[in-house]
């Protein structure tokens, strides 16, 4: 089959490379790429968010998948426009996207679903938001209602902060995103990905993971999109997942048909958890990145076929053969990052690193030119691995991070550590 992946990130290196393991898979295309998907695969260059040029993309390449990467394309209603050409698409509709796009209307849907999450409440006037906060307290949650590439909620453990955030989201900081603020309750415990894929009527639990959001050591210091992760998260325990499949995803599910948007894809919940009950932190709408890569690494070529029985609403009939194993990535970002960071520095040594079903380097932020691969963004590499046991997955991926020499990149040394 012809395949089509769109985005550009680690992500999607992952789904090229578990793709073209599957035997299924006769051509790959991904728009835009990056160098080390180009490696593998052949890279379009598309506006990846135009319904009717991806469309157009997919008709010239008798394209028989489409799998959509990241949150934007989703919102922007790409999806809409591939099933209306007739097209397999893995990833949700823009008004199922929702879930993503809006945290308002994840909000509203828990609460219609009753499922547990965090109370909240929602403001067009920062007037309103500020009082509201004077009176709640903190720490409390002040978020942007849209999408603002993940940078879009405040974790307050002060009412100044507050307050600041409330200012900055009505000041425009977000644009449209912030013209509406939702506050939410401050959760304590510890915080795991669940996903799980849909057919629109089937859901089936497809993997857990536990990133690093904070840049530092110990997790400490400012918030990035995820300095690493492993697979599978300990805390999501199988009486939890269950938990979880009861409470959360299958009422959210039912709640989403009842709405005239049911829904297709990877559903990635974010939770927290404490003295062993789940609470929804929120919803995306695609696979975490960098948690994709290590689920990627753990299901292999398998993840093409249950992408493809989403896609066709054919998920009743797929299962998942899970190996007792664990994966792990390690990001290695620019230095600087998430502040600002040089473009354009040169990575060596990724010819020595090893590429099998137990190693991979995935390209996050990377271009070619003139035979050397140059760093492009914040997150560059992810390093990952696969071990029998956790710490194995660890030994592996540290062992290949040493073989790469890029003098302005680093990595955290301590990913998984809770877990460890
Ligand atoms: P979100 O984009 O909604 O996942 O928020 C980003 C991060 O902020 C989450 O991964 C949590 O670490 C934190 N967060 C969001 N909402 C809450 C909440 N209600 N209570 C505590 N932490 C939260
Ligand atoms: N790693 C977090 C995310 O993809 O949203």
């Amino acid at each position: 089959m012809n395949i089509l992946i769109l985005g550009s990130g680690g992500r999607e290196h992952s789904l090229a490379w578990a793709c073209l393991q599957n035997p299924k898979c006769d051509k790959l295309i991904v728009a835009p790429g990056n160098a080390g998907i180009d490696m593998i695969a052949d890279c379009a260059t598309l506006d990846i968010n135009d319904g009717s040029a991806v469309l157009g993309l997919a008709e010239a390449e008798a394209i028989d998948l489409v799998i959509i990467g990241p949150e934007a394309p989703l919102a922007a209603g790409v999806a809409d426009a591939l099933r209306a050409g007739g097209f397999a698409v893995f990833g949700p509709n823009q008004a199922a996207a929702e879930l993503e796009a809006s945290k308002r209307f994840t909000k509203e849907v828990c609460d219609a679903a009753g499922a547990p999450t965090a109370g909240w409440a929602r403001f067009d006037q920062a007037q309103a938001a500020k009082d509201h906060v004077r009176t709640a307290g903190a720490p409390i949650v002040v978020k942007a209602d849209g999408l603002a590439a993940g940078k879009g909620v405040v974790v307050a453990m002060t009412e100044q902060e507050a307050l600041a955030a409330i200012d900055d989201m009505f000041g425009g900081a977000f644009g449209a995103a912030g013209a509406e603020v939702v506050i939410e309750e401050f959760m304590e415990g510890e915080e795991a990905s669940f996903f799980v894929l849909c057919d629109g009527e089937v859901a089936l639990p497809v993997g857990t993971a536990q990133d690093h959001k904070r840049v530092g050591e110990g997790d400490t210091g400012p918030n990035t999109g995820g300095m690493g992760a492993y697979s599978p998260a300990p805390v999501l325990t199988q009486a939890l997942q269950d938990q979880v499949m009861a409470q959360i995803i299958h009422p959210t599910l039912k709640e989403m048909t009842k709405r005239g948007a049911p829904y297709q894809g990877v559903l990635y919940a974010g939770l927290m958890i404490k003295n062993g009950q789940a609470r929804l932190v929120e919803y995306n709408v695609r696979f975490g990145d960098p948690e994709c890569q290590v689920l990627m690494m753990r299901l292999g070529a398998q993840a093409l076929d249950l992408m493809q029985a989403v896609a066709e609403g054919r998920l009743s009939e797929a299962r998942v053969n899970w190996a007792d194993d664990h994966a792990m990535t390690v990001v290695m970002a620019a230095k600087g990052y998430p502040g600002n960071y040089d473009k354009g520095s040169v990575i060596n040594g990724l010819e020595d690193t090893a590429e099998d079903a137990f190693h991979m380097v995935f390209h996050a932020g990377t271009t070619e030119a003139g035979g050397k691969i140059t760093a492009t963004g914040g997150r560059v590499l992810n390093v990952t691995a696969r071990g029998a046991t956790l710490k194995e997955a660890r030994d592996r991926a540290y062992g290949e991070v040493e073989k790469i020499d890029w003098a302005q990149g680093f990595s955290r040394t301590d990913i998984g550590w809770r877990a460890l």
